[in-house]
């Protein structure tokens, strides 16, 4: 059975007395949550990425960066390397969030250096991909996800392909509270896998992680999760509140 993953992207929230305060809660009310089948995955700000993974660590979850830079180190005022995160403890990390791609104009190239550099440093990369509302309806949003993956992801060997997860977010999804019906993420997981087995075979792309991104929540989680080919989620607005994420974690298949 593939890894089933629930991440959550806290985002640009939460002070530092919030953050310790919500890691409490989240770290209290795991430790009951039989976890073997599921992989958590707490994405703070960067600032917050030690005190997480002290807690990661002796709480059963991992610990993922939002972002690194693609430059492996020197003088690049602000950015954080994937060196610094590995140093940290830090598994896993965000690339090609539909926010960063908008908003500070990444590249699929940027995103490429950034998976060569995390995967250098064992990192998991979780990489996002996913359409905007017109591209859906103009019914090419097949093509823009294959686009997304082929462009920053397809340069990758074998063995580097298989440390990746794929995060598919529609971007009308995102924060929205209008999730795509299970259908809809379904039929685009399915298509994902299926363009990784034209490329990596049949074995590697039904091992590798696919998980849904978009106003997932404590409400939709178990139904999203239920469909065969989503192994898990990447949650934003719901990761915030200790009880819908819990929820959330519970609700893998
Ligand atoms: P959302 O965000 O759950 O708040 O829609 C998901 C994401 O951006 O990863």
């Amino acid at each position: 059975m593939r890894k089933q993953i629930v991440a959550g992207n806290w985002k640009m929230n939460k002070t530092f007395e919030e953050a310790d305060e919500l890691l409490f809660e989240l770290a209290e009310g795991i430790e009951p949550i039989e976890l073997e089948n599921v992989e958590v995955v707490i994405c703070p700000p960067a600032l917050y990425l030690e005190m997480s993974t002290d807690v990661g660590l002796e709480n059963g979850f991992s610990v993922g960066a939002q972002n690194c830079s693609n430059k492996e180190g020197g003088a690049y005022t602000g950015e954080i390397s994937a060196e610094m995160l590995k140093s940290l403890d830090v598994d896993y990390c965000i690339v090609g969030h539909s926010e960063r791609r908008k908003y500070f104009k990444e590249t699929a190239q940027e995103l490429a250096e950034k998976v060569n550099l995390l995967l250098d440093n064992d990192i998991t990369p979780i990489f996002c991909c996913g359409e905007v509302i017109e591209e859906r309806d103009q019914n090419i949003h097949f093509q823009v996800v294959q686009k997304q993956i082929e462009n920053s992801l397809f340069h990758l060997t074998d063995d580097e392909m298989a440390n990746v997860v794929i995060a598919y977010e529609p971007v009308w999804a995102i924060g929205t509270g209008r999730t795509a019906t299970s259908d809809q993420a379904q039929e685009m997981h399915a298509f994902i896998r299926q363009i990784l087995k034209g490329k990596y075979g049949n074995e590697l792309a039904e091992g590798l992680s696919v998980i849904y991104g978009g106003s997932c929540n404590a409400q939709n989680a178990r139904e999203l999760f239920a469909q065969p080919d989503v192994d898990g989620g990447l949650i934003g607005g719901a990761s915030l509140n200790a009880a819908d994420f819990l929820t959330i974690i519970k609700s893998v298949k």
